[in-house]
C-alpha cells in the first residue's frame, strides 16, 4: 500500500530520517537501515571531522525542538566508506549528505564523491543555519546558482539539494527558476527554520548555548511552513525533479499532508529524535489507517492532489 519508487528502486514506504537525526555513527545508521524506514540519509558530512558547537545544543520543546549542533560529524570518508560498503553488500538506495565550510570545500567534496565508487544519491545541504559566521548558502540566490553551475560541470551522479524554508512567493519563483536549470534528482524542503529563540521562563534564560541561544526550529511549529515549501516547489519545478518533504511530521496525518502537497518521500527529524526508530512503524501504520478510511490503495491516489478553493 505504501510502496513508492525513487530512481527506479522500490521502497517499502516513503519515510526516512531527516539528516542530522540518528545518523552520526555507524551504529545509528545501522539501526536506521534495519528499521521500518523506506530509506535513510547520513549526517551532513564536511571534509574533516567536526566536534560541532558547545553543549547544550539541542533542546526538545512542547511544540518541537531547537538546535544549534554546528555540524558535528565524522568527516566525509567515514560516511562514504559506510555507504560504499553497504552498496557492495547489495544496498540499493542510500543518501549521503554533505556540505562544505567554503565554496572550494563544497566543490572538493562533490569531486571526491564523483571520483569514488559510490553510486547512490548525494544530498547537498545548502541550508545549515548553525555555523557561527556562515550564512545559509541557499538564501544567497546568486551563490547557489554559481555553485550548482560549477558542480554540474563534473557531477553526473544523482544529486539533491536540501533547502532552507522560504517565506515569500518571489523567493519561491526565483529559487525554482535557478533549480530548473540543473539536472537535479530532487529538492528537499525544508531544513530547520533558522535562528529561532526559545526561552526558559523560570530561569529567564535561553535553552541552548551556541549563538546566544539562537537555533533552528523543528517539529510542530514548522509544519505549515514546510508544507508551503513542498507545495510551492512542486508547482514550480520540472516534473523530473522529485520532492522530499521535511518538517513537522508528528503523526500519519502529517505524512499524508506532505504527500498531498506533492512530496515523493517524507523525512522525520524532531519526532525521530524524541521517539527513536520505532517512529517509522507507528507512522506507516497511521498513514495506512488514513488511506484505508479514505479508500486509497496507493500513494499515487493522492500525491500532489491538494485542492484549492475556487
Ligand atoms: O538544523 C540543522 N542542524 N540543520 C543543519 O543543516 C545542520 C544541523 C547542525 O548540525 O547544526
Amino acid at each position: 500500500m505504501l510502496k513508492t519508487n525513487f530512481l527506479d528502486v522500490e521502497l517499502s514506504n516513503p519515510l526516512m530520517n531527516a539528516s542530522g537525526v540518528h545518523c552520526m555513527t555507524i551504529e545509528e545508521l545501522d539501526e536506521l537501515a534495519n528499521s521500518e524506514a523506506g530509506a535513510f540519509v547520513t549526517k551532513t558530512a564536511t571534509r574533516d571531522y567536526r566536534a560541532g558547537n558547545p553543549e547544550p545544543r539541542y533542546y526538545d520543546t512542547n511544540l518541537g525542538s531547537i538546535n544549534s549542533m554546528g555540524l558535528p560529524n565524522n568527516g566525509l570518508d567515514y560516511y562514504l566508506d559506510y555507504v560504499i560498503e553497504r552498496q557492495k553488500s547489495g544496498a540499493k538506495l542510500q543518501f549521503l549528505s554533505v556540505t562544505g565550510m567554503s565554496y572550494e570545500e563544497n566543490v572538493g567534496l562533490l569531486k571526491k564523491i564523483q571520483e569514488s565508487e559510490y553510486e547512490g544519491v548525494t544530498e547537498f545541504n545548502l541550508s545549515c543555519p548553525n555555523v557561527p559566521g556562515k550564512p545559509q548558502i541557499a538564501y544567497d540566490f546568486e551563490l547557489t546558482d554559481k555553485l550548482l553551475a560549477e558542480v554540474f560541470t563534473f557531477f553526473t551522479k544523482p544529486l539533491g539539494v536540501k533547502l532552507p524554508p522560504y517565506f515569500d512567493i518571489a523567493h519561491f519563483d526565483e529559487m525554482a527558476k535557478i533549480l530548473n536549470k540543473y539536472p537535479l534528482t530532487y529538492v528537499n524542503s525544508v531544513n530547520s527554520v533558522g535562528n529561532g529563540l526559545y526561552i526558559d521562563l523560570d530561569k529567564e534564560q535561553v535553552v541552548i548555548k551556541p549563538k546566544g541561544g539562537f537555533g533552528g526550529l523543528g517539529g510542530e511549529y514548522i509544519k505549515p511552513t514546510a508544507l508551503a515549501n513542498v507545495r510551492a516547489f512542486r508547482e514550480r519545478l520540472n516534473p523530473s525533479i522529485k520532492i522530499i518533504g521535511t518538517g513537522g511530521v508528528i503523526n500519519g496525518k502529517d505524512v499524508f499532508e506532505h504527500i498531498l502537497c506533492g512530496a515523493d518521500l517524507v523525512q522525520v527529524g524532531t519526532t525521530l529524535h524524541k521517539e527513536g526508530v520505532s517512529v517509522f512503524s507507528r507512522l506507516t501504520k497511521e498513514l495506512q489507517e488514513i488511506m484505508k478510511e479514505k479508500g486509497y490503495s496507493s500513494l499515487e491516489d493522492f500525491r500532489g492532489k491538494l485542492k484549492v478553493i475556487d
